[in-house]
């Protein structure tokens, strides 16, 4: 139940700071080990590539699973559009694992890749907030999410859960693989979680954000380098998807290349700059952006932030950004929608789970 919140979608966005500390209590045992069946941390390490295959949120998540995966576990990864993948199958490893994404476990595009995948006779593990959907039932193995039941159709908690799920099984993969990794998910989820609470304690920010950048645009830019570009692409879905405002995630270095011709008076730029090892460079592509007139709105980190950002990121673990990050991206989202009268938890043209192709 919604409770005093107005909308699922603001109650669901102030979950997560929990979610991640009940996935945290869920996934260890009694001497704080990551607790994980035999037979999934058997099939983690005897494949030699992942293929991670989801939809819109889910798939967003996959990218940055992607990213701690094969950083802190050097295992190499590959993550598809369910839809693409579907009707154009890439060249696959000799012992690939397949990690379907999903939400509900419902999604027909990622289905349909399952069914193939299990045709083939490859190994396929879910991670779903709903054991027992079709998803789950179909694989050989289900991680849980335990996001609780997402109602609004704009994903948010389930979106930082399959990452901390993700990250989870970097680590262990580390682990496995003897690998000395100074990448501690449990003990740095913790510290995310804090951070999330922070920033979601931060609603008047956000809200006059919304007012300031968003009421009367048409569009909006989201730019960010590294981790940064995976969370700006899901920080323009969850705009687009409840605002109706037309918004579009790049890549900061891609800019000179094209989109930056878009720029005009006043058109809101959004940068996320968390990521210290390509914070110039992002900072060097915002000047680029206001130099042709963009209206600028940082989300920067701790250490790294400027005087002028507007919202600062309790310091977090690089690989970990992402869950803190994209909480004020769904709330500038949020607050945008309520002020242009948007229906927020059941947006136009959308449903909750896309069951058809
Ligand atoms: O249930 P799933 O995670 O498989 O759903 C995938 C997408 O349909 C879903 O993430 C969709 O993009 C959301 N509306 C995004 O907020």
């Amino acid at each position: 139940e919604k409770g005093t919140y107005t909308h699922y979608m603001l109650k669901e966005i102030d979950e997560q700071p929990f979610v991640i500390r009940n996935i945290l209590q869920k996934y260890q045992d009694d001497h704080n080990e990551i607790k994980l069946s035999d037979d999934i941390r058997s099939a983690l390490n005897s494949a030699d590539r992942l293929y991670i295959i989801a939809a819109g949120t889910s798939y967003h998540a996959g990218l940055v699973g992607k990213e701690i995966m094969e950083k802190a576990a050097g295992k190499p990864v590959e993550v598809h559009i369910a839809s693409e993948f579907l009707y154009n199958q890439p060249l696959l490893s000799q012992n690939p694992l397949f990690i379907f994404i999903s939400q509900s476990g419902e999604t027909a595009d990622s289905r349909g890749v399952l069914v193939n995948v299990k045709e083939a006779g490859h190994p396929a593990l879910t991670i779903t907030n709903v054991p027992g959907s079709t998803l789950s039932r179909e694989a050989d193995f289900t991680l849980h999410t335990y996001a609780g039941p997402e109602i609004a159709v704009a994903s948010t908690k389930a979106y930082t859960a399959q990452m901390a799920v993700l990250s989870i099984l970097a680590m262990d993969g580390a682990h496995a693989r003897g690998i000395d990794t100074d990448f501690d998910a449990i003990h740095e989820l913790s510290i995310a979680a804090n951070a999330m609470e922070v920033l979601c304690d931060q609603k008047d920010n956000m809200e006059q954000i919304a007012r300031d950048y968003l009421l009367e645009s048409r569009n909006a830019f989201f730019i960010g380098r590294s981790f940064d570009y995976h969370v700006v692409q899901e920080g323009a879905l969850k705009l687009k998807e409840i605002s109706y405002i037309q918004a579009e995630g790049f890549a900061g270095g891609e800019l000179k290349h094209g989109t930056i011709a878009l720029i005009e008076e006043g058109t809101p730029v959004i940068a996320l700059a968390t990521q210290e090892n390509v914070n110039l460079n992002i900072r060097g592509n915002l000047q680029e952006v206001v130099a042709r007139g963009a209206n600028p709105c940082v989300v920067s980190m701790e250490g790294s932030h400027r005087d002028t950002d507007q919202v600062v990121l309790p310091p977090v673990h690089s690989y970990l950004a992402p869950l803190v990050s994209v909480v004020p991206l769904q709330l500038i989202s949020y607050y945008a929608a309520l002020h242009r009268g948007c229906d927020v938890d059941k947006p136009r043209n959308l449903a909750k789970s896309v069951t058809v192709e």
